[in-house]
């Protein structure tokens, strides 16, 4: 069953309710419908007044073979929806749609490296950083309750879920012994000092003092020892215990891991539960003989998965994803849908994995930017036939007889039309306006003396060489990897290779390749500016644990010339951050040359709507939209489009610029579609 724009699903008989939703849906979602009482079962309770009736006495129990929450019976219909993944004014029309599917609860993951973005500095909304429109966490969860959903928390610190660096902050880089994820003291301060933060905000938020929160996850995936986090450090769970319970934690607290990959992440007398996509009899057979007398949770159910950059698409039908949840249901388990609706990694904060045994990057994998997932509701939130699929399997699991709203309309798409590229900054252009470092050391972006000692996070970091004469058939040697791209100039001019399959990966320029080296070509200069602009493709957030200390930039090695170790003269961070992206000046008669530039075009808008940015005729780079970096692009796809949601438009003139790293189209496309 698909529906078109405009249509509601639901009662047909309810005509004027509909047309005012409808129009309501025409405006944007800014304005919301209070559906509750035009919902199916009006003169049934809601989810929080079947459960809270009579007072709140307890909270989610696992002291028997099933859940209760405040005594009563509770089967766990939850999905994933990560609140930095979704515009905050869709945060409302995400949870409806849950909740009409007939979830009753909603999971979230926290980002410490979006909250506290520089070393002691806070934003959970209106903090100041470029993320702050989707940080409200307090607000996320405070709307997840008015939508009558119950909340399970994720705080970490490490999330995994494919977020740059797994959610941690990269300025704990700077800090030489530092060790993520382990009881290693300078980590562990850092950790309370955040949970400090965060806690005074959520804790209010627990189910037994009124609020949504009914659970709250220990780490994550701590006990994945198939790749390799052994030893695993029970104390350092036992920490993370300790200090939520010292931050006013008193819900459930539980872990998650996949049982198959055994209980190593687990705490004696914490809740265990299970992560998994297919085998659901098996996993769960595991975790019921590990934990005989408490109810089974699967905490991650992967309904679809994510991808890699030059990846097929991951795909997997309903009628496979059905089965599964079946299964689960069948079998006796809460679930939680991982994910449920994906959303985006918005700017620089994919993730990536590690996929063999160096201790270097060679098998690195940065995640794509659309976080899709081919989840039930799409990366723009329609509904697919994995939503209608849950819908059914849920209304005939759930015993719980409580009031459901009818599934909001779906948001309007529209593709704009063409518009061209009006003008242009080539790297010295954007140099030229940027912070320059006076050093002869090739630091990674972590180490600079920038952002109140916290250093570079994201973006990109050109090394610069002046005044250097290049003799004919010169050979430049970057020794170690390069963590994760570079672009060579002379003089402004590209030297390096047009990026033009997969296979580049392995030679110049990128991280596969050791000791990589390219020949300057058969001009001489004398007094060139050399640049080596290196990009930060996203931080591993999946692999073993001595991975996890990843810097980004050159740091490997020493440059060479023709065999003679280079020193350099300077190095300027490209951060893109949104305040400097709006005061970009200078801007020239673009001339569409190779090489890394930033080129502008200008997108007027009547009513803003959902679009795509169609960069089929791009080839490698990122798209910031009023001064807010949206994301990557990739000609080698898989994902050819990217999701470009209202809320990041406005009514009028909206500037539209793409940094691309080689060969620039003369015009920006749309679509109304994601495109993989
Ligand atoms: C579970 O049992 C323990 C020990 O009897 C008790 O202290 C606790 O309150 C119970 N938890 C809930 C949520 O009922
Ligand atoms: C709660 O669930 C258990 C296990 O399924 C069942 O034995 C019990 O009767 C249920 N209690 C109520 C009040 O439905
Ligand atoms: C700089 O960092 C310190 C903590 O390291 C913080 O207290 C202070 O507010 C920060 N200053 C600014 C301007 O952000
Ligand atoms: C570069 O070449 C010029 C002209 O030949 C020469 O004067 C200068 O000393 C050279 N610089 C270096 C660093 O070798
Ligand atoms: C260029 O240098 C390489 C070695 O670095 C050498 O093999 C080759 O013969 C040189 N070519 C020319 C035209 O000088
Ligand atoms: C790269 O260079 C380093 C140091 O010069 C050396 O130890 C290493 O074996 C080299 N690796 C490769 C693949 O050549
Ligand atoms: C070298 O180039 C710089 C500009 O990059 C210029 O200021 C300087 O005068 C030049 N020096 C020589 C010797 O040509």
């Amino acid at each position: 069953m698909r529906f078109t724009l405009g249509q509601i699903p639901g009662r047909p008989n309810n005509a004027i309710k509909t047309s005012v939703i409808v129009i309501a849906s025409q405006i944007l979602f800014v304005l919301f419908i209070d559906m509750a009482d035009c919902a199916t079962f009006d003169n049934l309770p809601t989810l929080y007044q079947y459960y809270t009736a009579g007072g709140i006495k307890t909270g989610l129990s696992d002291n028997q073979t099933y859940f209760t929450l405040n005594n009563k019976n509770i089967t766990l219909f939850s999905g994933a929806l990560h609140y930095f993944r979704v515009p905050k004014v869709y945060w409302r029309d995400r949870l409806r749609k849950y909740r009409a599917a007939g979830l009753n609860a909603v999971e979230t993951y926290v980002p410490w490296n979006l909250h506290e973005y520089e070393n002691g500095v806070f934003d959970f909304g209106n903090g100041g950083s470029d993320f702050e429109d989707f940080l409200d966490v307090v607000q996320f969860i405070e709307l997840a309750k008015e939508e009558d959903l119950f909340v399970i928390l994720r705080p970490g610190p490490y999330i995994c879920a494919e977020w740059e660096f797994g959610g941690l902050p990269s300025w704990l880089l700077r800090y030489e012994n530092i060790k993520v994820r382990t009881t290693n003291k300078q980590y562990i301060e850092f950790v309370e000092r955040y949970f400090k933060k965060l806690f005074e905000l959520l804790t209010p938020l627990q189910f037994r003092k009124g609020g949504a929160i009914i659970a709250v996850q220990i780490e994550n995936e701590y006990g994945n020892t198939k790749y390799g986090n052994k030893p695993v450090e029970t104390a350092y769970l036992e920490k993370l215990k300790e200090l939520l319970m010292q931050n006013g934690v008193v819900e459930l607290l539980y872990t998650s891991d996949t049982p198959t990959n055994g209980f190593s992440g687990t705490l004696p007398g914490v809740l265990a539960t299970a992560n998994f996509q297919e085998g659901a009899t098996h996993e769960l057979t595991l975790l019921k003989e590990f934990q005989p007398n408490k109810p089974l949770m699967v905490m991650e159910y992967w309904t679809g998965w994510f991808d890699h950059w030059t990846e097929k698409h991951h795909t997997r039908t309903a009628e496979e994803f059905g089965k599964v949840l079946e299964e689960i249901l069948s079998f006796g388990a809460s679930v939680n849908m991982y994910m449920f609706h994906g959303g985006t990694n918005w700017g620089f904060m994919n993730g990536a994995n590690i996929d063999d045994d160096s201790f270097d990057n060679r098998g690195y994998q940065p995640d794509i930017t659309s976080y899709d997932y081919d989840a039930p509701l799409t990366e723009s939130g329609d509904y697919t036939d994995k939503y209608y699929k849950t819908k059914d399997i849920i209304a005939k699991h759930n015993k719980i007889k409580v009031r459901q709203p009818d599934m909001p309309a779906s948001t309007e798409r529209f593709a704009y039309s063409s518009i061209h590229i009006i003008s242009e900054l080539s790297l010295e252009d954007l140099v030229e306006q940027s912070k320059v470092l006076s050093t002869d050391k090739v630091l990674p972006m972590e180490m600079l003396p920038i952002n109140n000692d916290s250093g570079q996070s994201y973006g990109y970091i050109v090394y610069r060489k002046n005044n250097l004469n290049i003799s004919k058939n010169s050979t430049l040697k970057i020794e170690g990897r390069i963590c994760d791209s570079v672009l060579v100039l002379i003089n402004g001019q590209l030297k390096s290779r047009i990026l033009k399959s997969k296979e580049d990966f392995e030679g110049f320029g990128y991280w596969k390749l050791q000791n990589g080296s390219l020949n300057l070509g058969n001009e001489e200069y004398k007094n060139a500016t050399l640049e080596l602009v290196v990009e930060n493709w996203g931080r591993v957030n999946f692999g073993k644990l001595y991975q996890f200390n990843q810097h980004k930039g050159l740091w490997q090695g020493n440059l060479l010339l023709n065999d003679h170790v280079l020193t350099i003269d300077q190095i300027i961070p490209l951060e893109f951050k949104k305040k400097w992206n709006n005061g970009l000046k200078n801007w020239k008669v673009p001339i569409f040359e190779s090489g890394p530039k930033l080129y502008k075009a200008i997108l007027n808008v009547d009513e803003p709507k959902d679009t795509y940015v169609d960069m089929r005729e791009w080839n490698k780079g990122f798209i910031i939209i009023n001064g807010f970096v949206l994301g990557r692009y990739l000609r080698l796809g898989p994902q050819q489009t990217a999701y470009l949601p209202a809320p990041l438009l406005k009514k009028g003139e909206n500037e539209l610029l793409v940094f691309e790293h080689f060969s620039p189209s003369k015009q920006i496309k749309f679509s109304e579609n994601l495109i993989f």
